[in-house]
C-alpha cells in the first residue's frame, strides 16, 4: 500500500497550474454518453475516479480513451443499460450514470450507491424528481431498475427540498432529451453545474438559468458530439492555497477560475495572507504566523463556504493565533480527519456540526490515515506546516482527487514523495 511521506516546515514557492475539476469531469463524462457522437474532453484529469467513470463508458459499450489529459468518448455504440454494482461501488457519483442513461436509453439498471466516507449519502431526491419525469423505478435485490414505459422522459415542474448537486445533475441529464420543459427550483448554483450546462449546450442541449436557483430546460430529441474543455479545480485550487498558507511562501496558480473561488479565498484572505487575483491567477503570499478566522466558517451551498474545501482550511488554521471556529452543514460525517490533526498536536474539539479549533503553536509529525479524499487532503497541508516528518496512509483517498499531489507539492519545494 502506497504512502505519502512529508517532511513540513519548507515554505513553497513556484507557478503551479490547477488541474481540470473531478467534479465537472464527473458528470461530464457521464453526459458523454448521450451524445450519439464523439465528445472530446480536454483538461481531463488523471484520477482514479475518472477512470472509474471511464470503466463505466466502456462497459454499457461507449469507447473512451485517454490521450494526455484528453478524453475521447464515441456514444454510438452503447448496447448496455446495466451497470454493474462493482463499478458502481467504485465511485459514490457513479449515480449521475442514471440520468444520462434515462436521457439516451429509456432505461437502465444501477446499484444503490451505498453509504460513503461522508456518512449515509441518500438519493431520494434523485428518485423522487425522475419519477415526476415519468421514469418507474424499482427496487430488485439492491439494484434500481428504472424504466420508462414511453421510451423517452417528459418535462415536469421539480422543486427540490435541497440544493442538491447530484439530483440537480441528474434531473438535468434526463431533461435534457425529455419531451417538453423541465423547470428545476432550489437547483444547485455550483459552477460545476455551469461546466455541466455548458458542455449540454455544445452538445444543442436547449438549458438556461444553471448558476440561479432556477434551471429550465426545454427537451430536444437528439444531441450531438463536441469538442469541451473542462473547467478547473476550485477545490484544487483551494488545496494548493491552504498548503501555501500554512507552509508559508508564495504560489501563483495559473488556469484558475477566479470568481468560483471566491467564496473560498474571502475567508482565507481573513488569515492574513495576501491574496491578489487576475485573469485566471491566483497569487497568494504567507509570511507570518496566520491569524485565526474570526467570523464561523459555514459551509453551504455556493456561492456559500465549499464544504470540499473546509478540511484544507481546518488544517492551515490548526497552528494558527487564536481559535477558528467551523460549522459543517452539508454532510453529518466531515470532521473525520479531525482524529489526524490531534495526533499531529492540533486542538480541536467537535461537537455535533461545530468544529473548534484552537491553533497551536506548531504541529508535529506523526503516522496518519487518510479517512477521506479531502481529509486526506488536509492531512498533507498540516504535515507541509509541521515539525517533523508525517507519513500518510490509505492515499487511494487523496488520488480520487488531486493529479499526482506528490509531484505538484514537490515542484514548489515541498518534502513530499510517494513511497
Ligand atoms: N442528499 C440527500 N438526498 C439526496 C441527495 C443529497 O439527502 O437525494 C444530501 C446528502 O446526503 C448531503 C447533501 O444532500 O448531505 C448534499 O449532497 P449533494 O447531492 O449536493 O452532493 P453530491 O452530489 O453527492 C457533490 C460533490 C461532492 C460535494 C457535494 C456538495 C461530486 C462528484 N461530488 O456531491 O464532492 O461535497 O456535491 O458540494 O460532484 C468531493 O469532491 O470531495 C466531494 C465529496
Amino acid at each position: 500500500m502506497q504512502k505519502l511521506v512529508v517532511t513540513g516546515g519548507k515554505p513553497l514557492r513556484g507557478e503551479l497550474s490547477v488541474q481540470g475539476s473531478k467534479n465537472s469531469a464527473l458528470p461530464i463524462m457521464a453526459a458523454s454518453l448521450m451524445c450519439g457522437g464523439e465528445c472530446r474532453l480536454h483538461r481531463c484529469p488523471k484520477l482514479t475516479d475518472i477512470y472509474a467513470a471511464s470503466r463505466i463508458l466502456n462497459c454499457v459499450g461507449c469507447r473512451c480513451t485517454f490521450s494526455g489529459n484528453s478524453a475521447a468518448v464515441d456514444s454510438r455504440s452503447i448496447d448496455r443499460t446495466e451497470i454493474p454494482e462493482e463499478l458502481m461501488r467504485e465511485m459514490r457519483s457513479s449515480i449521475i450514470f442514471m440520468g444520462a442513461m434515462l436521457g439516451t436509453a429509456g432505461e437502465c439498471t444501477v446499484s444503490v450507491p451505498g453509504g460513503c466516507e461522508l456518512g449515509p449519502r441518500p438519493i431520494d431526491m434523485h428518485l423522487a424528481a425522475l419519477k415526476r419525469m415519468g421514469v418507474d423505478i424499482s427496487e430488485l435485490s439492491g439494484r434500481i431498475v428504472c424504466r420508462i414505459p414511453s421510451g423517452r422522459a417528459h418535462g415536469a415542474k421539480i422543486s427540490l427540498a435541497f440544493p442538491s448537486v447530484g439530483a440537480t445533475e441528474n434531473i438535468i441529464l434526463c431533461a435534457v432529451t425529455a419531451d417538453g420543459e423541465t423547470v428545476i427550483n432550489n437547483a444547485a448554483r455550483e459552477p460545476e453545474i455551469c461546466d455541466l450546462c455548458g458542455f449540454l449546450r455544445a452538445c444543442g442541449a436547449r438549458i438556461t438559468g444553471d448558476g440561479e436557483s432556477r434551471i429550465v430546460v426545454k427537451g430536444k430529441a437528439k444531441l450531438h458530439g463536441c469538442e469541451y474543455t473542462i473547467m478547473p479545480d476550485r477545490i484544487a485550487a483551494a488545496t494548493y492555497l491552504s498548503m501555501t498558507a500554512a507552509a508559508g511562501g508564495e504560489i501563483i496558480l495559473t488556469n484558475a477560475c477566479v470568481p468560483e473561488t471566491e467564496p473560498f479565498l474571502s475567508v482565507l484572505e481573513q488569515t492574513g495572507c495576501s491574496i491578489y487575483t487576475g485573469e485566471n491567477k491566483i497569487y497568494l503570499h504567507s509570511g507570518v504566523r496566520l491569524r485565526a478566522v474570526r467570523e464561523r466558517i459555514r459551509t453551504m451551498p455556493h456561492p456559500g463556504f465549499p464544504t470540499d474545501a473546509q478540511a484544507v482550511l481546518m488544517a492551515a488554521l490548526a497552528a494558527a493565533d487564536g481559535t477558528s471556529i467551523f460549522e459543517e452543514n452539508i454532510f453529518d460525517c466531515r470532521y473525520r480527519h479531525t482524529d489526524a490533526l490531534i495526533k499531529m498536536g492540533a486542538d480541536i474539539q467537535v461537537l455535533g456540526k461545530v468544529a473548534i479549533v484552537k491553533g497551536v503553536r506548531r504541529l508535529h509529525g506523526a503516522n496518519v490515515e487518510a479517512t477521506d479524499l479531502r481529509g486526506g487532503a488536509a492531512m498533507a497541508v498540516a504535515a507541509l506546516a509541521a515539525e517533523g516528518t508525517t507519513q500518510i496512509t490509505k492515499i487511494s483517498h487523496i488520488d480520487r482527487g488531486y493529479e499526482k499531489i506528490e509531484e505538484a507539492v514537490s515542484a514548489l519545494g515541498g518534502d513530499i514523495r510517494r513511497a
